[in-house]
C-alpha cells in the first residue's frame, strides 16, 4: 500500500504474508530493531563512487555511511497534502530548532482520518505516552536520524520546522517507516543488446514506477512497514500488491510470483538509502523515513517477465527509464540517481 499500509491490521498483513509468500513475519525483540534487509554478500560488496545527495545513510564500498543534510524542501511545502491547510513559511535560515525564533507560530493539523483513530494511527498525546527513541512494543519508534528531541511529549522533526505541527496525514508520532523496493532491469533492443543514451553513452536501466492514486505522482511501490514486520517481507509485499496487483490473484498465480519475487529479492538486493525522507506529509511532529532497497534483474529473465499490473493504491504502473529529468515522489528521484550511479548506467 502506498500512502499508509498500516491503515491495514498487521495481522491481515500475517496472513498476507503466509499465503502470499509462506514466510514467517517475525517481531522485533524489545530493544531492537526490525532487520533490514540486505544480503550479506551485497552489504559487503565493493560499490566505488556512491556520492551523498541527499540525508540518511547510503551504501558504500566502505560500509554504510552518513550523508550530508537533506533539502527540507517538501517538508515544507505551502500546501500540506489532501487539505486546505497553508503551512506556516518557515525560511531556510529557520528551520534549524536551534535558530532562536520566537515569532515561530506553525499551523496545527491532524486529518480527520488519523483522528478517527484508525488500527494504523497512534491516539493523541495526552491520553498516550509512547516510548520514543525505542522499540514500543511492535512499533518501532527509533529513527535512522539518531536520537530525536521530545518537547512537551511530542516529538520533534530531527530535520527542523516543517511549519506545521501534529501528525497531518501521519499515523505515528515521529518516525513512520515505510519500505522502497527498486526494481530494476537494462533496457534491451530486439535482439536483447543494451541500449545506450545518445548523450551519456551509458547503458538505460529502467525501473518499475507505479503512478500514486493519492497525488498522482509516478513513485517507487513502496509502502509502510507494519507493526512488527521485517522490512526484508515489506519490500516484497508492497511491490507485490502495487506493481502486481497480487491481492487480486488466485492462488496459483501466487505460487509462480512468489518464487520469482523471493528469488530475486532474496539474492540479489543492496541497501540504496536508510533515512530520513523529505516527505510532503512531514510535519514538527511526524515524519517518514525509508529503507530503498534495489533489486536488480540482471538477465531480464526473472520479474521482468511477470505482466505488471497496478494495484492497491497504485493507479498505473510501468517500467520507466531511469533519466534524471523523470520528476518522482518526495525523495524518489535521488534514490533512482544513486542507483544509476552503482550500476554505471545513464541518469
Ligand atoms: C511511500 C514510500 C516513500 C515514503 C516516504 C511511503 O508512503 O510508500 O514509497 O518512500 O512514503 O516518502
Amino acid at each position: 500500500m502506498v500512502f499508509s499500509s498500516s491503515r491495514r491490521h498487521w495481522i491481515s498483513a500475517v496472513r498476507l504474508a503466509i499465503s502470499l509468500f509462506g514466510l514467517p513475519l517475525t517481531a522485533s525483540s524489545p530493544g531492537a530493531r526490525p532487520a533490514v534487509l540486505c544480503s550479506s554478500h551485497h552489504l559487503n560488496r565493493t560499490s566505488t563512487h556512491i556520492k551523498p545527495i541527499c540525508g540518511g545513510y547510503y551504501t558504500s564500498g566502505i560500509g554504510t555511511m552518513s550523508s550530508p543534510a537533506c533539502p527540507h524542501v517538501k517538508s515544507r511545502c505551502p500546501q500540506y497534502p489532501e487539505s486546505t491547510i497553508k503551512r506556516f513559511t518557515v525560511p531556510e535560515d529557520k528551520v534549524d530548532w536551534d535558530e532562536k525564533w520566537p515569532q515561530y507560530s506553525p499551523v496545527s493539523h491532524t486529518a480527520p482520518v488519523v483522528l478517527n483513530k484508525p488500527i494504523w494511527a497512534d491516539p493523541d498525546i495526552g491520553s498516550f505516552s509512547p516510548n520514543f527513541n525505542a522499540v514500543d512494543g511492535l512499533v518501532d519508534r527509533s529513527s535512522f536520524e539518531g536520537q530525536y528531541k521530545v518537547e512537551n511529549g511530542k516529538p520533534l522533526n530531527p530535520r527542523g520546522r516543517t511549519g506545521l505541527t501534529g501528525r497531518g496525514l501521519l499515523g505515528r508520532w515521529g518516525p513512520n517507516h515505510a519500505a522502497d523496493p527498486i526494481v530494476t532491469r537494462w533496457k534491451v533492443d530486439a535482439s536483447g543488446a543494451k541500449i545506450h543514451h545518445s548523450a551519456s553513452k551509458k547503458p538505460i536501466l529502467q525501473f518499475v514506477s507505479i503512478k500514486r492514486r493519492d497525488c498522482g505522482e509516478w513513485a517507487i511501490p513502496g509502502g509502510m512497514v507494519d507493526p512488527g514486520e521485517q522490512v526484508s517481507l515489506t519490500l516484497q509485499r508492497e511491490f507485490s500488491e502495487e506493481a502486481l496487483n497480487s491481492l487480486s490473484l488466485k492462488q496459483s498465480e501466487k505460487e509462480d510470483i512468489h518464487k520469482r519475487i523471493q528469488r530475486l529479492f532474496g539474492s540479489a538486493g543492496f541497501q540504496v538509502y536508510k533515512g530520513y525522507v523529505d516527505d510532503p506529509r512531514n510535519t514538527d511532529n511526524a515524519w517518514m523515513e525509508t529503507v530503498a532497497v534495489n533489486f536488480h534483474d540482471e538477465a531480464g529473465n526473472s520479474v521482468s517477465e511477470l505482466p505488471l499490473q497496478a494495484g492497491d493504491d497504485a493507479g498505473q504502473v510501468q517500467w520507466v527509464d531511469v533519466d534524471s529529468s523523470f520528476s518522482l515522489y518526495a525523495s524518489h528521484s535521488h534514490f533512482l540517481e544513486l542507483v544509476a550511479r552503482e550500476r554505471k548506467a545513464h541518469w
